[in-house]
């Protein structure tokens, strides 16, 4: 079976987040790393692409030429992934989409809502697929909550619980250091610095698991680092459309705290937990029993979790095999559609347009809501109210 061709923009030498894409797009064999355009400097760019190894002429010095030289190609990428800053990702994503390209876009997706609903509705009607990387939802044994709850382990679910709280801002004595400073600034970082950044996965994650989506919300949001503008710290109380109550904490002043995500869910009938750190374990209470772990790579956990498992038991797996299966993912849905046939429903759960569109709605909400001393406000995009 011919490989798929696929294509990155950012991720350049030295980034953050380039490196677990190459992992994870090349983990099944699926996807031939054929094209990119790596860098802001398109020399810079150019040379590391060709030291990737693509073709001189597929290492590109700018989206736009990536752009235009892969439409002109019968051979162009079937996937383009957007790992820019995030003010790029919106122009970038729908010039993509607009030529026909499937897209995987960095989170935020977005910039403001309006531009999430465009997407949305680009995606829609140019039949492409525009996905939203929330990697950690790629997690075998978050795959695997998501169907106990969905299968009713633990019965209607009543409270789901949400962290993503770090402690690599919490220096004070550097706050006016460029590379963070930005990220407090409303004229490059938007309304929110730390829940736009870590808390939309954290939020993005009790969705996915629940199956429910977040309604209203009411958020304590604080600056802690005085000379901030915005918040470094955040507590989020939302209620969810099945009725769970949700409770999120994220922080980026947490002093001690590595990378910080976690989820729990408690229902009628047991409770789940799960961190980012220890992701190979999932904790599992059924209620008046013992407590079990259940580890990644047990035989016959469910289909969604079995899939999404590569190495045998015992064996730690990390995020680029997550981000390995959100891509797994997209080539399942990228052969199903060229081969006209109905996509395995283990992997129709990458997140999607819609998804980055409702973590923008309650990034506007946490902004309102924290300005206005917690008041409750609507979360949901106005498009889904
Ligand atoms: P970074 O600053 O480390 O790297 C950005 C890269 O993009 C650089 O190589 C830069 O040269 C390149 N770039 C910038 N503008 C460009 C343009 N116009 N054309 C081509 N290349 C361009 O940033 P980082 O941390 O890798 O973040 C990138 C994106 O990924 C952000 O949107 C961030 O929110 C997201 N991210 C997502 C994570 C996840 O778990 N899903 C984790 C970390 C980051």
């Amino acid at each position: 079976m011919a490989k798929l061709n696929w294509g990155m923009i950012g991720g350049g030498e030295g980034s953050q987040i380039g490196p677990a894409h190459r992992l994870g797009a090349g983990l099944d064999g699926e996807f031939a790393f054929a094209a990119g355009a790596l860098d802001h400097r398109p020399e810079e760019g150019k040379a590391y692409g060709r030291r990737l190894g693509l073709d001189p002429d597929r290492a590109y010095g700018s989206w736009q030429e990536m752009l235009a030289g892969e439409k002109a190609r019968d051979d162009r990428v079937d996937l383009v992934t957007v790992a820019t800053p995030n003010a790029t990702h919106f122009e970038i994503t729908k010039a993509f989409l607009e030529a026909g390209f499937h897209v995987l876009c960095e989170k935020p997706m977005t910039m403001t809502v309006e531009e999430g609903e465009e997407l949305v509705h680009m995606a829609s009607h140019t039949g492409r697929i525009c996905a939203v990387n929330y990697g950690y939802s790629g997690y075998s044994l978050v795959r695997h909550m998501r169907a106990m709850v969905a299968r009713g382990d633990i019965g209607k679910v009543r409270v789901v619980v949400a962290e993503f709280a770090h402690g690599h801002h919490a220096d004070a004595t550097d706050a006016d250091n460029p590379r963070v400073r930005w990220r407090y600034d409303p004229a490059q970082a938007g309304v929110s610095a730390q829940f736009a950044d870590c808390g939309i996965h954290a939020l993005h994650m009790a969705s996915f698991v629940t199956g429910q989506e977040v309604n209203k919300l009411s958020a304590d949001t604080v600056s802690a680092i005085e000379v901030r503008t915005l918040e470094d710290d955040a507590m989020v109380n939302f209620r969810m459309d099945g009725g769970a109550v949700g409770r999120l904490w994220t922080s980026s002043i947490a002093i001690g705290r590595q990378h910080g995500l976690g989820i729990q869910v408690f229902g009628e009938t047991g409770g789940l937990r799960w961190t980012q750190e220890q992701p190979n374990q999932l904790y599992y209470m059924p209620l008046g029993q013992r407590l079990q772990v259940i580890e990644r790579g047990e035989g016959n956990l469910s289909p969604e979790a079995d899939r999404t498992s590569r190495v045998t038991v015992g064996h730690a797996e990390g995020m680029p095999l997550a981000f390995g299966n959100i891509y797994a993912d997209l080539a399942e849905a990228i052969r199903a559609r060229k081969e006209g046939r109905t996509m395995d429903p283990a992997a129709n759960l990458y997140p999607r347009a819609e998804d980055g569109l409702r973590s923008m709605a309650a990034v506007f909400a946490v902004a309102e809501s924290g300005k206005a001393e917690g008041k409750w406000v609507d979360a949901r995009p106005p498009m889904f109210r």
